[in-house]
């Protein structure tokens, strides 16, 4: 038997590629459009067949003009991260390449990129982030010894003095020196790894609800919709409920009245460079002020704060101990809406 008879034929390679090949004749009308074209202008090719090119996507005149002169000087070019807008009103960004093929063909090839942006943008912005905290370990560690010093002589220096007046001070600099052993404590961040067992997420936000509702916040109104049909998922319960209980204080902190703890299940998740089947997805919805635009890039930086008492700390927090478990923080803010998200992968990518 022939091996050639196995062989798939080259059209229907073309049917199988995932980028999406058009053809158009010198009228710039569709000729053909492989299955993957469809796909990402969201068009059918039973009715869009014979039709203008253009009744599909809205093209700039500069760009007929460039298919036009392809198709007369019998040229090939690419243009990369060009902005196309589809029929149905989605832009998208692509790398666009154009072949004529004879004098009445030309060859479209179309790759979308946007969704490569986005990933090596947050990609650049999380290795920002790390090394920020990494810089801001190395000077909390610095900071931590001399403390212990300063707090330990201040202690001797008390018991040698017998004016009670003059502890006071020695008071002072030991409560001083605690608060910054503290904050020095926070800024090192969380030191150990996760203890991961098997946990149900609603237990997380319970704890959080309490702990929240303890703190005597009875202006803020805390709302569950819970999917109880979440399965359990191999985390650190204490880390999880550290890095969610910060965003839930952010949100209080907001000025808001009403604040959704929302826990949904999302197929198809991709988290840095990672592709994750299915992921537990926390939604933290508060109605307050909102973030402002100067500020959203920078907010997960330590030491990043909107708040005269706030010390910038509690995102970054939040966002290492999540990812730590794979996860990934995100958010969509505008004045009356935040929402923060929590995406937690339920298996190995
Ligand atoms: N839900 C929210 N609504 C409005 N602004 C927010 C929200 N969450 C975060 N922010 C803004 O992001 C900043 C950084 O938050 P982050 O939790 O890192 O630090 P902080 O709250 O200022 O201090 P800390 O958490 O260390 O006490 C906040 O100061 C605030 O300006
Ligand atoms: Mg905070």
């Amino acid at each position: 038997m022939s091996d050639e008879k196995q062989r798939v034929q080259p059209a229907r390679l073309l049917e199988m590629q995932s980028t999406a090949v058009l053809l158009l004749d010198d009228a710039l009308q569709l000729r053909y459009l492989n299955p993957a074209a469809e796909n990402l202008f969201q068009v059918s090719r039973r009715r869009i067949i014979g039709q203008a090119w253009s009744a599909m996507v809205l093209v700039s005149e500069s760009m007929e003009g460039y298919l036009q002169d392809a198709l007369d000087r019998q040229l090939s070019f690419t243009e990369r991260e060009l902005e196309l807008c589809a029929s149905n009103g989605q832009v998208m960004i692509v790398d666009f390449t154009v072949a004529a093929i004879s004098r009445s063909e030309l060859l479209l090839e179309v790759v979308r990129r946007d969704r490569y942006i986005r990933i090596a943008h947050e990609e650049q912005l999380l290795a920002q982030q790390r090394a920020a905290r990494e810089l801001l370990r190395g000077m909390a560690h610095e900071i931590k010894n001399p403390l212990g010093g300063l707090r330990g002589a201040a202690q001797l220096l008390e018991s040698e003095l017998e004016d009670e007046e003059q502890k006071e001070y020695t008071q002072v600099i030991m409560r001083e020196a605690d608060r910054l052993r503290n904050l020095v404590d926070r800024m090192l961040g969380p030191n150990n790894l996760p203890q991961k067992q098997m946990i149900n997420i609603h237990q997380v936000l319970e704890h959080v609800r309490s702990l929240v509702e303890a703190e005597g916040n009875e202006t803020v109104q805390l709302v569950r919709e819970y999917d109880p049909s979440i399965p359990d998922l191999c985390a650190d319960s204490e880390q999880l409920i550290q890095a969610v209980l910060n965003l839930v204080r952010n949100a209080v902190q907001s000025g808001a009245d009403r604040i959704i703890l929302r826990s949904r299940t999302q197929r198809q998740v991709t988290i840095g460079q990672e592709r994750y089947r299915l992921a537990v997805r926390l939604d933290i919805v508060d109605n307050g002020k909102g973030i402002d635009d100067t500020m959203k890039e920078q907010i997960f930086y330590p030491m990043v704060t909107g708040r005269p008492e706030g010390t910038g700390l509690g995102l970054s927090m939040a966002q290492t101990l999540v990812n730590q478990h794979n996860g990934i923080i995100e958010f969509v803010s505008e004045p009356g809406q935040t929402v923060f998200t929590l995406l937690l992968p339920l298996e190995e990518a």
